[in-house]
């Protein structure tokens, strides 16, 4: 698959998957102020693709800064910097990579300030060092989520944590191409994710692309095909879990989660460590963002419901701790008790 963002002749190229899975087209970012706006209007989305797309995005701002004459004082830098990463973080406030990826920047900032062309060169490096790191980082979820399944079994997916999501192997749906690698077969069922159907439109298009078996379904039907006995592990991505393991994904997230609870079905998110939050101490501290009305109202043009229908749309919820089962990150599965399993992660005490 090509990848769903890259740098490329100084601009950041980005797959549009709003217009997935009709229309395969790709978007060129010439300024950091256009992959702000790609962020909010969801051109890409899932935690750790906008968490590249936040360093490439801060990268490009500063190389736009190239013929400035007023590069020669050192405080308008510093203050371009500030806010050219003030507009990128701005954009959408539950994915933590977002911020984590912009606090990356920010270092090599204070590193490299004193050198324009210096600083330019390295953000650029590190903004595709990150794109690249993404991808390992996911196939070692991968190969440690794949020892949870059993050749013949099925899971249940939700909203997209797939290659689509990521620099292009994916958290949740990597667990299942790596199932795959390792001989196993895998279906999928995949919940269509109302109201933006990032798993209709995404999930069932990427793993068709590849060849994965995939079914599906209404998210109202969950249930149903749970008590069927349909699904052996239920497995979602993560956009911010806390420091007790509450973990924030895409709504609808949470009742998967005390579905499989009722059903004695694992529940397992899979994610890369950026995506925990060390300061943010539980889940009632995660900051939920809520998308405009007319996503409920109209898909495509189409009205869903009359226009000035009084709307509720929280783009995620947040599953508590004691429903998940386990943690797939890169470096190992983490166990219940969460808030101390989290605590003793030795990636997270480098960063
Ligand atoms: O609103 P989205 O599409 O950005 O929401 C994405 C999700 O909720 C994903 O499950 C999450 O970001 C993990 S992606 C590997």
């Amino acid at each position: 698959m090509h990848p769903v963002i890259e740098w490329k002749d100084g601009t950041v190229v980005m797959l549009d998957q709003r217009l997935l899975p009709g229309e395969k087209k790709f978007i060129v970012h010439h300024g950091h102020l256009e992959v702000a706006a790609s962020i909010k209007d969801m051109v890409i989305r899932g935690a750790p693709a906008i968490g590249i797309a936040a360093a490439m995005g801060i990268a490009l701002g500063v190389a736009e800064l190239e013929n400035r004459p007023e590069l020669s004082d050192p405080g308008f830098l510093e203050n371009e910097f500030k806010a050219i990463a003030r507009a990128i973080t701005a954009t959408r406030p539950t994915a933590v990579n977002l911020f984590w990826a912009a606090e990356r920047m920010e270092k090599v900032f204070q590193r490299h300030k004193n050198s324009y062309p210096r600083l330019r060169q390295e953000l650029i490096a590190v903004a595709m060092a990150m794109d690249e790191e993404d991808f390992e980082i996911n196939r070692r979820i991968g190969r440690n989520g794949q020892k949870l399944l059993k050749t013949g079994n099925t899971i249940l997916t939700h909203c997209n944590a797939g290659a689509l999501a990521t620099s292009g192997y994916g958290t949740a749906l990597g667990v299942v191409r790596a199932a795959g690698e390792a001989g196993k077969k895998i279906n999928v069922i995949a919940g269509e994710t109302r109201p933006y159907l990032q798993g209709a439109r995404l999930t069932v298009w990427e793993l068709q692309e590849d060849g994965i078996p995939v079914t599906l379904i209404t998210d109202s039907m969950a249930g149903h095909v749970m008590k069927m006995g349909m699904v052996q592990a239920v497995i979602v991505g993560a956009d911010r879990i806390a420091a007790n393991g509450d973990t924030a994904n895409k709504i609808g997230t949470y009742s998967l989660a005390v579905l499989a609870r009722h059903h004695a079905i694992p529940f397992y998110v899979a994610a890369p460590l950026s995506t925990i939050d060390p300061r943010t101490a539980t889940g009632n501290d995660i900051p939920i963002e809520e998308r405009d009305a007319a996503e409920m109202t109209n898909f495509r043009g189409t009205m869903t419901a009359r226009p000035h229908t009084v709307v509720f749309n929280p783009a995620f919820d947040v599953t508590p701790a004691t429903l998940i089962t386990s943690i797939i990150t890169e470096e190992k599965l983490l166990f219940p008790d969460f808030g101390p399993a989290i605590a003793s992660l030795e990636g997270l005490r480098r960063k």
